[in-house]
């Protein structure tokens, strides 16, 4: 099936994920099987990155989160690391305007502080030139773990009770969703991982309770926006329960955010 066939698709099966979060991995080994530096993988996998953009904007999915380096990824060598924040500076530069028309809001949320002074400056101006955009809010989680969210958001609250703003009793799971890196936008529906790996690398862990996971066999760079198509359309068939039995209507309950 074609892309625009895939889409009619999905359009017409409804319930279309609001929020999607993929874990792009597999640069590295698209690299590799190409002979070339593995950062050509991470060139090649910005192509990716529009096409999901683009795919999420056409098939209405509200909220898009992409991993884009995670604070384990520090410690890669030297090189790479560079050659990665490089690559987003390249982004930003060659594709805010474009994002900016289509109405893409565009937010960076991790641990910035190891972050070099010129990145930080290209995070900035995207952030405050995309801010307002309606039609897709497009988060990069950029130095992020899950584990790391769940303690700043700690850190943000025991300040706030020592401040004597809040008391220990009013500590639940609402508040201290408020204090994540993601406060305000529902839990991912769906998180997509490529390359074939099991696992979820301390990436949102906490916001992840009741995502439907889908892991592809394609290695990042060659991910589409067909097979974005596809994974949603498989997704549509899941039976999402939240803890509770098929068929209770009120299956929001066991929703966080
Ligand atoms: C994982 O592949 C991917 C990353 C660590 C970085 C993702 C970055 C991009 C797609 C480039 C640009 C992104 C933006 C948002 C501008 P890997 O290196 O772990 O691959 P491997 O497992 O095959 O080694």
């Amino acid at each position: 099936m074609g892309s625009s066939e895939l889409l009619a698709k999905i359009k017409h099966g409804g319930n279309i994920p609001k929020h999607i979060a993929i874990i792009m991995d597999g640069n590295g080994r698209w690299a590799e099987n190409r002979k070339l530096p593995r950062t050509e993988g991470h060139r090649a996998g910005m192509k990716a990155v529009r096409e999901v953009i683009e795919g999420s904007m056409e098939a209405g999915v509200e909220v898009l989160t992409l991993f884009a380096f995670s604070k384990e990824n520090w410690k890669r060598p030297r090189l790479e690391t560079d050659a990665l924040m490089g690559l987003l500076r390249l982004y930003i530069r060659k594709e805010k305007r474009k994002l900016q028309e289509k109405g893409v809001e565009v937010h960076v949320l991790g641990d910035l502080t190891d972050v070099g002074k010129n990145t930080r400056e290209a995070i900035s101006e995207i952030v405050d030139e995309t801010s307002g955009g309606g039609n897709l809010r497009l988060n990069l989680m950029l130095s992020y773990s899950g584990r790391d969210d769940v303690v700043q958001a700690c850190r943000v609250f025991m300040e706030e009770v020592l401040q004597g703003e809040l008391e220990l009793a009013d500590l639940n799971e609402e508040v201290l969703s408020h204090r994540l890196f993601t406060s305000g936008i529902p839990d991912p529906d769906l998180l997509i991982r490529t390359s074939g790996e099991f696992r979820v690398s301390n990436f949102m862990l906490w916001q992840i309770a009741y995502t439907e996971l889908s892991i592809v066999d394609t290695l990042w760079p060659e991910f589409s926006r067909e097979q974005l198509f596809e994974v949603i359309s498989d997704y549509q068939l899941r039976d999402r329960r939240f803890g509770m039995i098929s068929g209770q209507d009120d299956l929001d309950i066991g929703r966080i955010n």
